[in-house]
């Protein structure tokens, strides 16, 4: 029996004959010759057929087929130095699986729209694969490094009454006879699970009713969240940078062949696991900006033309340490000796793609929360569970989170959030 492998497996069946199942991404013949480029959801490859080596049904077969025809190859493997896969096959003999007529997505290039209106079939383009390869390493790396530092892993709910990032932009559901709302945040659960489990991490699903159309929102998105008890702000942003170093060293040594697929630069990439990331405070990064002859005063929030100019200014990520109050949530601590900031950090990523992360130390006063979950006018009924965690052993605590695909759309360089995740959810799409 001949050996089914993956083409991602070839390298170790050199000289071997072996069986892949793969479709056709398109295909060049002449007279005498086939070159059948082909994928199987492992790595791209060559499939070269000679017409005098194969009998001539199968050089008609090959000769014939569509794009996106499926099929069972047996073949060679060689080493193919010209390519940046490095092997190809000889291909001895081909069966059709499943055909395929007109495949919408030709070589050519398509329109944005016509491509996300087909994205249940985009998902297989060599750009979109390596994406979402890089996009698995990156929560492969995740788990890794989550482990690796004593936390463990919780999920909150997704149906909620709470809403810790402000009301404007919630999804409201219908939840029996009450309204309930898809999770902004896992924040104020994963708290729970720092006071009953020290480290922990959410990983998983957020929505926000953003009516924004900008290339770095979802309105259904992943979050990584860490929360840690006995711990202090300094202490989060180093773990805030070890991760992010680490996410960048991991894709790096993990996937070379899927930043190619890309063209993304790996020396730059290089640059952005070197520790510490600079920290500038707020007030700083408005006076910089002041400077540079952008018309903002202190208190603004920043668009994203001032986080792009911010962030060119280093060659890292870097922290904007202490927004504030009126412009982040609730739960927030306060900074000692100011009356008008908290102890938070927005981490902005280089090359323009503006905060990756959000993150703070935490109000642990029963007391002060509760008068600030009231000044934000939010229902004191549903937070009562939250004020507990003050009420019973309260600690000192720091979280943040991640939003994942900025951090993918950063790491492989792409326009828009939209093509780092399989099937995004945007203002004016809900489909496919
Ligand atoms: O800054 P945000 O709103 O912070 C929180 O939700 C906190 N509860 C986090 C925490 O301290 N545990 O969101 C965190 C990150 C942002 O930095 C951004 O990267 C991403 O989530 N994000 C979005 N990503 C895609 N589409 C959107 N609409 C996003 N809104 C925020
Ligand atoms: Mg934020």
């Amino acid at each position: 029996m001949t050996e089914q492998i993956r083409i991602i497996e070839a390298k170790d069946h050199v000289g071997e004959v072996v069986r892949i199942g793969a479709w056709l991404t398109d295909k060049r013949s002449s007279g005498k010759i086939a070159f059948l480029q082909l994928r199987d959801g492992s790595a791209f490859f060559q499939g070269v057929v000679l017409k005098n080596e194969v009998a001539e049904a199968v050089f008609q077969t090959a000769k014939d087929m569509k794009q996106e025809t499926s099929m069972w190859l047996t073949g060679e493997i060689h080493e193919d130095s010209r390519s940046h896969f490095g092997y190809e096959m000889e291909v001895q003999d081909i069966e059709v699986i499943g055909s395929s007529e007109d495949y919408p997505i030709t070589p050519k290039e398509h329109g944005i729209e016509f491509l996300l209106d087909h994205r249940h079939l985009w998902l297989r383009s060599k750009r979109q694969f390596a994406i979402q390869q890089i996009r698995n390493e990156m929560i492969r790396a995740t788990y890794e490094f989550f482990n690796n530092e004593g936390f463990i892993k919780m999920d909150p709910p997704i149906l909620t009454g709470s809403a810790p990032e402000g009301t404007t932009e919630l999804f409201e559901t219908e939840y029996f006879d009450k309204p309930a709302f898809l999770s902004q945040s896992g924040q104020l659960y994963a708290e729970a699970g720092a006071m009953a489990y020290g480290k922990v991490f959410t990983f998983g699903p957020v929505f926000r009713a953003e009516k924004s159309k900008t290339r770095r929102h979802l309105t259904e998105f992943w979050m990584i969240e860490p929360e840690m008890a006995f711990m202090h702000q300094a202490q989060s942003l180093e773990i805030q940078e070890r991760y992010i170093a680490f996410l960048v060293q991991s894709v790096i040594d993990n996937c070379a062949y899927q930043l190619k697929l890309i063209d993304r630069d790996i020396e730059t990439l290089k640059q952005y696991t070197k520790l510490p990331f600079p920290r500038i405070r707020y007030d700083e990064a408005i006076e910089m900006l002041q400077k540079a002859g952008f018309d903002v005063k202190w208190g603004d929030d920043f668009g994203s033309p001032e986080e792009t100019y911010l962030s060119d200014q280093f060659e890292q990520p870097v922290f904007v340490l202490n927004y504030p109050k009126a412009i982040k949530p609730f739960y927030m601590l306060p900074e000692e000796g100011r009356d008008d900031t908290y102890v938070c950090a927005d981490l902005l990523a280089p090359e323009g793609y503006g905060e990756i992360i959000g993150g703070s130390e935490r109000e642990v006063d029963y007391d002060k929360l509760k008068a600030a979950i009231e000044a934000k006018g939010l229902d004191l009924a549903e937070y009562e569970w939250y004020l507990d965690l003050r009420k019973y052993g309260s600690v000192p605590h720091a979280g943040f989170g991640l939003g994942f695909e900025r951090a993918i759309t950063w790491i492989c360089h792409l326009d828009h959030l939209r093509e780092a995740i399989p099937f995004p959810r945007m203002i004016n799409r809900l489909k496919p």
